[in-house]
């Protein structure tokens, strides 16, 4: 299979290729690669422009030619001539079609065989057929040619009317679509060798070219501008929550939840509102999330909850309680049962099972054993300005509020804190470590207070 994908997206206005903006955290092109993997194909051949970053961006079991020059679809083609079989068929796919299915390939390929075609091309209906490339009908109703309409001088009024058109997929037999392609001339409008040219010049040796019309038109809408992008998006978007909903998850306002291609949700897992889960995050089963949480590239165990939080590549055990109001940076990882709770951070930190976070910290470069009690404003102090340092804290701790941790240091198991210690030195197993100035009660203070004020209104 080939998918063209050269070619400068001018109309993207954009630094980036335009296949590969992403839709629903993956990128334009990764999409018709996973429908093609779906649909069983595993030779796949992407053309691409050689100025772009395209590359580094594929699967490795995918193969990528270069076209030196967008010099239009069917140049596109003809660059990759060398990986077109010529005993067998060959489907070829535009790189900005991201709605393709496994279904629309299948069905593309069975009816193109079952009518033993040299050439089939995948057709709609647009009410708006806009700028796609019409499909031309003989009056018997069978294909004849396809004209383009980007720019005026290819079509003409009464064709532009014609509402069924060019999806830009194509299934060939490789030896006669090797012969046309060497044949191909620009003698058009926009100065380009159009694929479809090939198609009349198929067809003419008793050979049949058939169009294809298929029912779902939503796989034929192409990426050519960020307009299309976000409408194609939304498309995206409720495929992929329709198919968790339909797996178990309950998704309570899909209107306001976002969830990447890719992310895994386990059964009776509840989405609320307002909640955001991108990259290769995998959430359990039994879990709630949101509402309004956003949760990036991080696995969450099952019967977890993360309320009003963000999470960034991290790992939530089984049974954790998080939020509201939490952030979990890169490395955070949260044995099972822990409760991290209001206006906590915890970065690169390994968090032992039941210990507990509840409110306002700073956890980073830490190991915090389990069952462990972190106070109320509990800091640690990881970096001196040129490094960072480790704090470790043991199993059944209990900290007071407002303790600070000047990392490197290590707090023994089963050991205390007391409030407002600055810990600079180690704690050994089962003491208390307090350091902090002790207090001193001034007697009689508010009635000297007041005697002075009243001498300085008498003055
Ligand atoms: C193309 C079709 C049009 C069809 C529409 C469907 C042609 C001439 N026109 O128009 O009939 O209705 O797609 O979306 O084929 N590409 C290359 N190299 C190039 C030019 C393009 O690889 O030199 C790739 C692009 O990356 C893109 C695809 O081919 O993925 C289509 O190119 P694009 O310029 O978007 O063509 P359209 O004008 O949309
Ligand atoms: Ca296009």
């Amino acid at each position: 299979m080939l998918i063209m994908a050269a070619g400068m997206g001018t109309r993207m206005r954009s630094d980036t290729p335009k296949v590969l903006h992403p839709i629903c955290g993956r990128a334009l092109l990764r999409w018709p690669i996973t429908a093609a993997k779906e649909a069983g194909i595993d030779r796949v051949v992407v053309i691409c422009s050689p100025d772009r970053q395209v590359k580094g961006s594929l699967p490795d079991w995918v193969k990528m030619v270069e076209q030196p020059e967008a010099l239009g679809t069917g140049d596109a083609v003809r660059c990759a001539q060398a990986h077109i079989p010529d005993d067998s068929d060959v489907v070829i796919l535009s790189g900005d079609h991201p709605l393709i299915t496994a279904e629309t390939i299948r069905e593309l390929v069975e009816e193109h065989r079952r009518r033993d075609a040299v050439a089939t091309v995948a057709t709609v209906e647009f009410d708006d057929p806009g700028s796609y490339g019409r499909i031309i009908r003989g009056s018997n109703g069978e294909f004849s040619k396809i004209v383009e309409t980007k720019i005026a001088g290819d079509a003409s009024e009464a064709e532009l009317a014609i509402k069924e058109v060019n999806t830009g997929t194509y299934c060939f037999k490789g030896a006669q679509l090797l012969q046309e392609l060497g044949k191909l001339e620009a003698d058009n409008a926009q100065n380009e060798l159009y694929l479809g040219d090939v198609l009349p010049s198929l067809g003419v040796a008793g050979e049949r070219v058939i169009a294809h019309k298929i029912d779902d038109c939503e796989f034929a809408f192409g990426i050519n501008t960020r307009v299309d992008l976000a409408k194609v998006s939304e498309i995206a978007q409720e495929r992929i929550l329709q198919e968790l909903m339909l797996a178990g998850v309950t998704i309570v306002d899909p209107r306001t939840t976002q969830i990447d291609a890719g992310v895994k949700i386990g059964t009776d897992t509840v989405i609320e509102p307002f909640s955001i889960i991108r990259g290769e995050s995998e959430i359990g089963s039994g879990a709630v999330i949101g509402p309004a949480t956003t949760i990036e590239s991080s696995r969450v165990g099952d019967r977890s909850t993360v309320v009003h939080s963000y999470l960034v590549e991290c790992n939530v055990g089984e049974e954790c309680s998080v939020g509201p109001f939490t952030y979990l940076r890169p490395g955070a990882e949260l044995g099972e049962g822990v409760k991290a709770g209001a206006f906590v951070e915890i970065k690169n930190s390994r968090i032992g099972a039941h210990t507990k976070v509840p409110h306002l910290s700073y956890i980073g470069d830490a190991d915090v054993g389990k069952e462990s009690n972190i106070g109320a404003g509990n800091i640690t102090a990881n970096y001196d300005g040129k490094q960072k340092h480790r704090t470790k804290i043991g199993d059944r701790v209990r900290s007071g509020v407002d303790t600070s941790f000047v990392a490197p240091v290590t707090v023994g198991d089963d050991s205390y804190t007391g409030a407002g210690s600055v810990i600079d030195e180690d704690v050994p197993e089962g003491a208390l470590g307090i350091s902090r100035a002790s207090q001193k009660n001034i007697e009689g203070y508010a009635e000297r207070k007041e005697s002075e004020n009243d001498k300085e209104s008498e003055t």
